[in-house]
Parts: C-alpha cells; structure tokens; sequence
C-alpha cells in the first residue's frame, strides 16, 4: 500500500491507551525489560523436542486446544503440577491449572476477573511496571507498602489493611512478587509468608502471588509458595517459562482452585494459547529442566558478579545495592542529586539503556535516584562497558560519580 489515506481517527473506541512506539531494535548496551541470557536459551534440547512432539502428536494441532482441552496441553499441566509440588510445595491437579500467554496475561485475567475502576488493591511499593501501569489503566488505587531485605513489610502492611478498614475499604487483593521479588531481588521470609497469610485470612482479602522468578534462586532452596502454605485457599498463583526458558515463547500458568479458576477460564476468549509452544516445552521440560536450570542461574550469577564489580568501579561508593537472591535484576540507588528518568535518556542517547526507578514504584520521589538493570541479556563484556559508559554520563548530566574508575571495592559477604 502506497500510503495511508483513511482516517481511523473518529472511528476509535474510546479510552484507547497512547499509541504504541515503533520498534526502534535495541540499544548497544541494554539493560532494559526481562530479557534472558541468549546464549543459555537450550536451542538443540528445543529443536529436539520439537522434533520429537511433532512427530508423534503433530496431527492434533488440527484441534483448537489440541486433545487437552481449554486448560492448555495436558503433558505440560502435569509437568507443572509435578514441579510445583516438588519446588514449591503446591499441591495441585492439573486442572488446576490454566495454560496463559506468558504470565502478563495471567495478570490480565486476574485482573478482569476481580477489578473495576475505583477499587484499592496493595501491591509491594517496588513492583512490575507491567503491574502498575495495568492497575493505572484500570484506574485501581494501587496502595504501595515498602519493601526491606526480607521482602514486603508486614508491619507496614497490617497497618494499610487497618486504615482501609476504618475507611470501610476492602481491598481487592494483595499482589505480591514474594521469591526473587521485581525489582529488589528479595525473598520473603517464611515468618513473613505466615504473618502475610494471617492478614489476608483476618481481613478476607485474596492474595496474588507473582512467582515468575522463582526458579532463578542462587542457592536453588526456593521456600514453600503462599499457595502451598495458604490452608483457606485464598491465593492465586501465576508463573512463568519466560525467565526459566525463554520470554518469546509466550507461556504462563495460573494455579488457582476450580471456583476461580472456571471463572478466570471463561473470560480467556483466545480459544487456547499458542499450542506449539506449549508442545515443545512439555517435551523439554519433562527430561531436561532440572539440569537446565541450574546451569542458567550459573550463567546468571556470574553476570551479577560482573555487574557489581562494574558498578563497584565505576560509581564507586555512588551506587549503593543489596545483592539479589536470584534472577535477574539488579535495584540500584543512586546519590539523591541523581534524577533518573533523566539520566536514562542522556544514556540512551549513549546507547545504553536503564529503566529508571519512578517507573517501578508507586512512591515515584522514593524511585527518582534508583534504576532498575537487567544483567541477563547483555554479555559481560557489555556490561563492562555500558557501566564505564553509563557512570560517564552520569559525572556529566549530575556530577556524580565524581570520580570514575573508583579503585576502593566494596566488600561484599
Ligand atoms: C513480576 C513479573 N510478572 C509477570 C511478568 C510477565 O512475564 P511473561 O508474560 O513473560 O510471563 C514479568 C516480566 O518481566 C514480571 O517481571
């Protein structure tokens, strides 16, 4: 077509989100998104699996939801409802679970099924941008309780749900990232997870636990999920292939008990989720995820390492951090002179990309001088130079670091 003449303009529905931005490839130095590590994405184990689950099953793509049903391919639900069981606790059918495209729509679904405009819901006061912006375009009131070391505060917490109450508010759930949190990296203690239960229970508000990231943990001791440890059942639990395989593959989960879950499955009108997709990581994941993944954590780690030692040399004491538990991000604070949606453009225009720590708070001063940087993708050799590049930019735009390659390491436990 030569060129767009028509004009859909006064056609549109009303309360269209803002035009999307054209792709524009990605950054030099990219530490943006939840991207993965392309070099431990399994390619030969995938085409294998491929290969392999065509061969033998391929005839039944020519059914919506394949011989499995709506849920998603049966294989891949007993996989999980195996893995969950043994990494997380949960136990679980497989028709308790419902095959999504990738997590985010998970978070729609749940979403849909229990907000409207003008509800209140908690959420860690760090959270997924992904999660803010949804709950900002459903206009939800999204009430931020701060986060420490060992995950969301409770203390803070109960207060929250006790202010609530005296204003005759009932919150529509309490969202949480509770293992290898987004984007602090901590995991919630198991007290914490008992008390955060307890408070769900005392003011009958559900619980929606976001474990995207929980496989990716150091020392691999992932603690009981609060779906396993919930006795009253009320938790909805998502997850996600996208940061223990890979993110383009598109697939998620959610687990929740057949009431909710037959509601939540009668508003996914997509007739299935991609069922290739689905196919190949049955296949895969049956024989090769528990050796895959400590394999990708140890890849991970080490780009951590190489990250804080970057960040050690060229910001010096500038740049302060906790050390993540696992996954992959790294929550930065900067000194206070330090605005960074600023500076993340001023490093853009450098060829590196951050995400900037407003977008990921609902307190946006507390966010103005931190950033979130995502150490997966980028090699380390990327990282090297992005953080010489990103620290340069930052003396020039605010005056700190002041001086660049710090020689005095932090010393690190
Ligand atoms: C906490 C959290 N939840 C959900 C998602 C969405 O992931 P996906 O849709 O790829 O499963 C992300 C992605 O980064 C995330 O960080």
């Amino acid at each position: 077509m030569a060129s767009a003449s028509f004009d859909f303009a006064p056609l549109l529905a009303p309360s269209l989100p803002a035009p999307a931005a054209k792709w524009a490839g990605f950054p030099k130095y990219n530490f943006i998104g939840g991207n993965n590590d392309a070099d431990q994405v399994p390619v030969d184990g995938l085409i294998a699996a491929a290969t392999a689950v065509l061969k033998r099953e391929g005839a039944t793509l020519a059914s919506y939801g394949l011989d499995s049903g709506p849920l998603g391919y049966r294989p891949l639900r007993e996989f999980l409802a195996d893995k969950l069981k043994r990494a997380a606790g949960i136990t679980c059918t497989p028709d308790e679970i419902l095959i999504t495209s990738g997590s985010l729509q998970g978070l729609d679904l749940v979403n849909r099924l229990l907000l409207a405009p003008g509800d209140t819901v908690l959420i860690e006061q760090e959270s997924y941008q992904g999660s803010l912006t949804r709950l900002d375009r459903l206009r939800v009131n999204a009430v931020g309780i701060p986060l420490d070391k060992e995950g969301i505060r409770v203390d803070a917490l109960a207060a929250a749900l006790d202010d609530l109450k005296r204003r005759g508010i009932r919150a529509k759930y309490i969202y949480t990232i509770p293992t290898v949190q987004n984007p602090t990296g901590t995991i919630l203690s198991e007290a914490r997870r008992r008390e955060l239960l307890r408070l769900s229970e005392e003011h009958q508000v559900p619980i929606f636990e976001d474990d995207c990231y929980a496989d990716l943990i150091w020392d691999g001791r992932r603690p009981h999920s609060l779906y396993a440890m919930s006795e009253r059942g009320g938790v909805i639990h998502i997850g996600s292939f996208s940061k223990s395989i890979a993110p383009a593959l598109r697939v998620g989960y959610i687990v929740a008990t057949w009431d909710v879950l037959s509601r939540i499955l009668a508003l996914k009108t997509d007739a299935g989720s991609g069922a290739l997709e689905q196919m190949v990581l049955a296949e895969f994941c049956a024989r090769h995820f528990t050796e895959h993944v400590p394999k990708l954590t140890h890849a991970l780690r080490t780009k951590l390492d190489a990250l804080m030692d970057a960040l050690d040399e060229h910001f010096g004491t500038a740049a302060e951090f906790d050390e993540p538990r696992g996954g992959i991000f790294l929550w930065v604070k900067l000194p206070d002179a330090v605005d960074t949606p600023k500076l993340a453009q001023a490093a853009l225009a450098a060829g590196v990309a951050i995400n900037p720590g407003p977008e990921w708070s609902t307190h946006k001063a507390h966010g103005k001088s931190r950033l979130r940087l995502c150490f997966a993708s980028p090699s380390t050799q990327a990282i090297r130079e992005g953080i010489a590049v990103l620290a340069e930019v930052c003396r020039r735009e605010f005056g700190v670091p002041e001086r660049i390659a710090n020689v005095e390491r932090r010393a690190r436990a």
